[in-house]
C-alpha cells in the first residue's frame, strides 16, 4: 500500500482554531459528544493517522446500521506498531510477557513487534489469506496471540479469536459461522495445574465444523508440541524464518477489524462485529480520558485476548496510544502467591490495572489483611479499573483501602467495544460510589426505561438503553446477521440500543448496573448463556424438562446451576444423572462454564401460563426469603425445590 501520512491538513486547522481536541471539565465534553457528535469524533480522530479522510464523520444514511468515518482509508495494524516506530519509539518495549505459569517473561520492542507481525502476514499472504478473509485464532496468552491478532490487520483479514476454555463443540460453531480460510493456534495452554491440549481440541473442532479451514499455523509451545497435519499445518517459526515481510494493507475505516463471538440467549453466539476506524478513534480517546495513560506508560489488562477486554485493552488500545502492554499469563491467586498482581506491578512499573472483580475476591479471600502489597514498591501505580461484571461495594471498598489510588467500576460489554460509563479520571476524578459505574462516556445518551418505553424517575429501576446512534467503537452489526442485529438489539426500544442489563440512573446522574434482563449470566466475568447450557441438558437422553439460573457464588459472583425433570419412566440413580449433564456441559461448552451442579425434581415451577419461575428458584437456591407467586400454577412444588436444593449445598439461609 502507498505509505500512510498524517492527516495534517484537518490537524493544522484544530491548532489554527485554538480548538484542542475535547479538552475542558467532563460535562462540557460529555454535551459537546451528545449536542455535536461529528465535530467532537472528528477531533478525536486526529489521534489516528489515515491514508485518505473521511467523506462523513457519521454516516446514517443506513440507520440503525450507522458507520463512522466513512470513506476514510486507514490500516490499524499501521497504527498500533509501524508508525510508533517511525516516530521514535523502536526501541521502547511494546509487549512484556509475563508468565508465572512457565516461569518467563519477555520484553518485544515495538520494532521486534512489527518485525514478528510483518512477517506473520507474510505466512498467512503465502497461505492466500487477503483482505476481508477471516482467520480463526485460537491462543492462550502468550505475545503471538498479539502477533497473530495484528498481523490479520495488517493485511485487512477480519480476525476471529476465541477464548481456550471453550470445548471443541464450541468453536466448531464459531469456525462455521466465520468460515475461516486459516486458523492461527499454539500447541497448548497453561493453567494451574493442567496443560490444555489446543491442538487436538482444534482438530476435533475441525472435523466437527461444516466449512473447513484450508491452513493451520501452529505454534510450537515448548511445554507440550503438536501434531502436524501434513499439507494442511504448517508450524509457526518455521514458517516465520523464511516468510517475506508483508506492508499493511489500506483499509476502509468502515470494514470490519474482528468477529467476537458472545454469548446471547439460545446456543449460537452472537459474531460481533468490530470495525477499523471508529474503534481506533474510541480506543485512543479512551486510553488518554479514561485510563488516564499517556504514549510511554505501561499499562497492564489482566484478562485474556478471548474477550473483548483483551481485544480492547490487551492488544489495540495500549499499542494504537504507544504504550507498554502486559501480557500476563497466569492467575490472581496460586501463581503462586496472592501476590503476583503487586509483583508484576512494581516489577513493570505499570501505571493502570484493569481486571474484573472477581480477581480482587480471590486475592481478598486468601490475603484480607493485604499482607503480601507490603512486600512491593507501588509508588508508580497510579489508578484501578474493574468492570466485566457486578462490583459489590464490599470488593471496592477492600481495593481502595489497600490500594490508597482511584478505584473505578467502568460498565462495558462486548457490544460497546469500550466503556460505556465509567470515572473519567483522564479528565477529573468524580466521588466514587461503592456499586455504581459512575457517569456515561462520551456519545453514550443513557436512558432508564420501563417495558413501555416510558423513562423511569431516578432511582427507579428499568432497562438499559442508549440513543442512537451509539459512538465510534461499537459495534455496526452481527457477522452475516443484520437481522438479529436489528431483533436482539433494536426492536424492543425503537431508537434505543438494548443493552440487555437493568439497572437504574440516580440524582447525580451515577449509573447502577444491576443485573441482565436476559439469559446472560457473568461467572467470574465471563459472559455464559443459561439458555445454551439449557439446550445442553435438554439432550440427554432421559431429560424430559430443564432450567438453568445463576446462583450467587462468593468468589465468582455467578455460578450456574442445573434443575432437570426425567422423562417418566426414568428409574436410574439421581445423582448420576446429575454428574452425566455436569459433564456433558463441561464436554460441550468448556471448562469456562463453571457447571459443577445440577438436581434432579420432579417438577419445575411454573406460572399457569407455563412460564419457568427462575426468579423465585434463584431466590430459594441463595437461601433468600421469597413470596409464594401469585400466578404458581402448583403451590407444592417450591418445597420440593428447597429440599433438592439443600441436598446439593444450596437452599441455605444465612446464620
Ligand atoms: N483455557 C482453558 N481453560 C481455561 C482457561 C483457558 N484460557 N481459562 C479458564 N479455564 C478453565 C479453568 O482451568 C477452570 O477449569 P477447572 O474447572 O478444570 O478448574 C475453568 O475454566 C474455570 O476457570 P476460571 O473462571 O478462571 O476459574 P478458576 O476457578 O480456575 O479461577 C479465579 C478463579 C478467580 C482465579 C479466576 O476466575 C480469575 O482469575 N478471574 C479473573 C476474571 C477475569 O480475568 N475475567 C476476564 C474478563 S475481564
Ligand atoms: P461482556 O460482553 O462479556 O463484556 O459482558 C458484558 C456484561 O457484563 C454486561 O452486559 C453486564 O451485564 C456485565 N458488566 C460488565 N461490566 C459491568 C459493571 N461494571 N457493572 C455491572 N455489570 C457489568
Amino acid at each position: 500500500m502507498h505509505r500512510l501520512t498524517a492527516n495534517q491538513g484537518r490537524r493544522r486547522k484544530a491548532y489554527k482554531t485554538g480548538k484542542m481536541p475535547m479538552s475542558g471539565s467532563y460535562a462540557d465534553i460529555y454535551k459537546r459528544s451528545i449536542a455535536d457528535p461529528e465535530g467532537f469524533w472528528g477531533e478525536a480522530a486526529e489521534a489516528i493517522t489515515w491514508s485518505k479522510p473521511w467523506d462523513k464523520v457519521l454516516d446514517d444514511q443506513n440507520a440503525p446500521f450507522y458507520r463512522w468515518f466513512s470513506g476514510a482509508e486507514t490500516n490499524v495494524c499501521y497504527n498500533a506498531v509501524d508508525r510508533h516506530v517511525e516516530n521514535g519509539r523502536a526501541d521502547q518495549a511494546a509487549i512484556i510477557y509475563d508468565s508465572p505459569v512457565t516461569d518467563t517473561k519477555q520484553t518485544i520492542t515495538y520494532k521486534e513487534l512489527q518485525d514478528q507481525v510483518a512477517r506473520l502476514a507474510g505466512v498467512l499472504r503465502k497461505q492466500g489469506v487477503g483482505k476481508g478473509d477471516r482467520v480463526l485464532i485460537y491462543m492462550p496468552m502468550i505475545p503471538q496471540a498479539a502477533y497473530a491478532m495484528l498481523a490479520c490487520a495488517r493485511l485487512g483479514a477480519i480476525h476471529s479469536v476465541v477464548f481456550g476454555g471453550f470445548a471443541a463443540k464450541e468453536l466448531a460453531t464459531r469456525i462455521n459461522d466465520s468460515a475461516p480460510k486459516a486458523v492461527l493456534c499454539a500447541s497448548c495452554g497453561i493453567e494451574p495445574g493442567r496443560v490444555v491440549h489446543y491442538k487436538p481440541l482444534l482438530d476435533e473442532a475441525i472435523s466437527l465444523a461444516t466449512s473447513k479451514p484450508e491452513t493451520v499455523i501452529m505454534y510450537q509451545r515448548p511445554q507440550e508440541k503438536g501434531s502436524l497435519i501434513e499439507g494442511r499445518d504448517f508450524d509457526w517459526e518455521e514458517e516465520i524464518k523464511t516468510a517475506e515481510p508483508a506492508e499493511c494493507v489500506t483499509m476502509k475505516a468502515t470494514d470490519p477489524l474482528y468477529v467476537l463471538y458472545t454469548s446471547g440467549t439460545t446456543g449460537k453466539p452472537k459474531g460481533v462485529v468490530r470495525d477499523c476506524g471508529g474503534y481506533m478513534v474510541a480506543l485512543c480517546w479512551s486510553m488518554k480520558n479514561l485510563y488516564n495513560v499517556a504514549p510511554g506508560d505501561v499499562y497492564w489488562a489482566a484478562s485474556d485476548v478471548g474477550w473483548v477486554v483483551g481485544h480492547s485493552y490487551i492488544v489495540y488500545g495500549p499499542l494504537l496510544n504507544g504504550n507498554t502492554t502486559i501480557i500476563f499469563e497466569g492467575k490472581p491467586v496460586g501463581t503462586p502467591d496472592p501476590g503476583t498482581f503487586w509483583r508484576v506491578i512494581s516489577e513493570h512499573k505499570v501505571k493502570a490495572l484493569f481486571t474484573a472483580p472477581t480477581a480482587f475476591r480471590a486475592i481478598k479471600k486468601e490475603d484480607p489483611e493485604g499482607s503480601y502489597l507490603k512486600k512491593y514498591d507501588m509508588s508508580g501505580f497510579q489508578t484501578l479499573f474493574l468492570a466485566g461484571e457486578r462490583c459489590d461495594p464490599d470488593t471496592f471498598v477492600w481495593a481502595q483501602k489497600l490500594l490508597n489510588v482511584p478505584v473505578v467500576d467502568h460498565w462495558w460489554q462486548t457490544e460497546t467495544g469500550w466503556a460505556i460509563c465509567a470515572n473519567p479520571v483522564g479528565i477529573e476524578e468524580f466521588p466514587a460510589k461503592p456499586g455504581s459505574a459512575a457517569l456515561p462516556m462520551p456519545g453514550w445518551d443513557m436512558k432508564v426505561l420501563d417495558p413501555n418505553q416510558i423513562p423511569q424517575a431516578p432511582g427507579q429501576i428499568g432497562a438499559l438503553v442508549a440513543k442512537l446512534p451509539m459512538p465510534p467503537g461499537a459495534m455496526p452489526t452481527l457477522w452475516n446477521d443484520d437481522e438479529r442485529f436489528v431483533e436482539s438489539y433494536m426492536k424492543d426500544f425503537p431508537g434505543y440500543y438494548k443493552t440487555g442489563d437493568a439497572g437504574i440512573i440516580d440524582e447525580d446522574g451515577y449509573i447502577h448496573v444491576m443485573s441482565r434482563t436476559d439469559d446472560v449470566i457473568n461467572v467470574a466475568g465471563h459472559r455464559l448463556s443459561t439458555g445454551e447450557m439449557e439446550e445442553v441438558l435438554a439432550s440427554h437422553q432421559d431429560v424430559a424438562e430443564c432450567a438453568v439460573i445463576g446462583v450467587y457464588d462468593k468468589l465468582k459472583g455467578q455460578v450456574p446451576l442445573g434443575f432437570v425433570v426425567l422423562k417418566s419412566g426414568v428409574d436410574r440413580d439421581h445423582h448420576e444423572i446429575a454428574h452425566e449433564v455436569v459433564k456433558m456441559v463441561r464436554d460441550q461448552i468448556g471448562p469456562v462454564a463453571a457447571f459443577k451442579h445440577a438436581t434432579v425434581v420432579k417438577r419445575l415451577p411454573k406460572t399457569r401460563s407455563g412460564k419457568i419461575l427462575r426468579g423465585t428458584m434463584q431466590k430459594i437456591a441463595d437461601g433468600n426469603d421469597y413470596n409464594m407467586p401469585a400466578t404458581i400454577d402448583d403451590p407444592n412444588i417450591l418445597p420440593e425445590i428447597e429440599e433438592s436444593l439443600q441436598d446439593i449445598g444450596f437452599a441455605q439461609k444465612a446464620g
